[in-house]
């Protein structure tokens, strides 16, 4: 039986209540660590720019960084829905270039779906992109790629005028074709209202336990990432320590000569 996760095995997890599980990977290895652990989406997302390039935001990630980190991750996935996120400027200046761009994830990394950030301004460009085959995730609230609009990484829409924004940008993403959106950083009873509102699934980071599904950025649930710790961050594992603990245990091995013995040599 073929067990991958499809879009419309992802919309059917919200009709029987069943929680949708999405993490990040940028390359092989995690991807197909992930995928083997029974996750429903990875995302190649553009935090790769931070976490793996050092970046201070996301807005640097190019189109090409992205699109290799997307082969790289596909590799690794027999199961899941691999799920790219379209980087700054390779889908806002126009709804024809975001359709072109697109089709790049999906011709040369053969992912299932993008990810793209913002409402009503990305509405047309959404039901381009799922006209022409594309399934699109959205993502409202904080919204990474408009940090400089932001000025921090703070809780959005809470006053009521932004919230009742961002119910209507999600309602319009919905009627333009998305089969999913993330909800970041958003206080859990705007996104409970969201998720009871809308027929498709919410998948939450920082937006409380209301959400049909969440995420996290893998390298924070595995404490690899140090510079930073956001409150909505579960540590499911301390992997900094114990690859700083194990690469000081080798360098002290070849130190001392006890490395490599004579079984590891020829
Ligand atoms: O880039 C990313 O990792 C994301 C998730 C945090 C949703 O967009």
């Amino acid at each position: 039986m073929d067990d991958s996760v499809t879009i419309p095995k992802i919309s059917q997890k919200k009709v029987e209540g069943e929680k949708i599980v999405a993490l990040t990977a940028y390359d092989y290895s995690f991807a197909s660590l992930l995928d083997q652990s029974g996750v429903d989406i990875i995302l190649v997302g553009d935090s790769a720019a931070m976490v793996c390039g050092g970046q201070k935001s996301t807005l640097p990630l190019t189109l090409d960084e992205a699109l290799y980190h997307c082969r790289m991750a596909r590799r690794g996935v027999q199961r899941a829905l691999l799920v790219a996120d379209m980087p700054f400027l390779s889908y806002q200046v126009s709804p024809d270039r975001a359709v072109y761009n697109a089709g790049l994830f999906f011709k040369r990394a053969e992912v299932d779906a993008v990810k793209i950030e913002g409402g009503l301004s990305v509405v047309d460009t959404v039901r381009r992109l799922v006209d022409v085959g594309m399934p699109v995730m959205g993502h409202l609230g904080l919204t990474p790629q408009s940090i400089r609009r932001f000025g921090s990484y703070s809780v959005q829409a809470q006053d009521q005028a932004s919230a009742a924004q961002l119910l209507e940008d999600a309602l319009a993403l919905q009627e333009a074709g998305a089969f999913s959106i993330v909800l970041e950083k958003i206080p859990k009873d705007l996104a409970k209202t969201v998720t009871k509102k809308l027929s498709i699934p919410t998948i939450g980071i920082g937006a409380g336990p209301h959400c049909d599904g969440q995420i996290l950025v893998t390298y924070d649930m595995l404490g690899l990432f140090e510079d930073f710790r956001p409150k909505f961050v579960r540590r499911y594992a301390e992997l900094a320590k114990t690859i700083q603990a194990a690469c000081a245990r080798y360098a002290d091995d070849v130190r001392k000569g006890t490395f490599p013995d004579e079984q590891e040599s020829f």
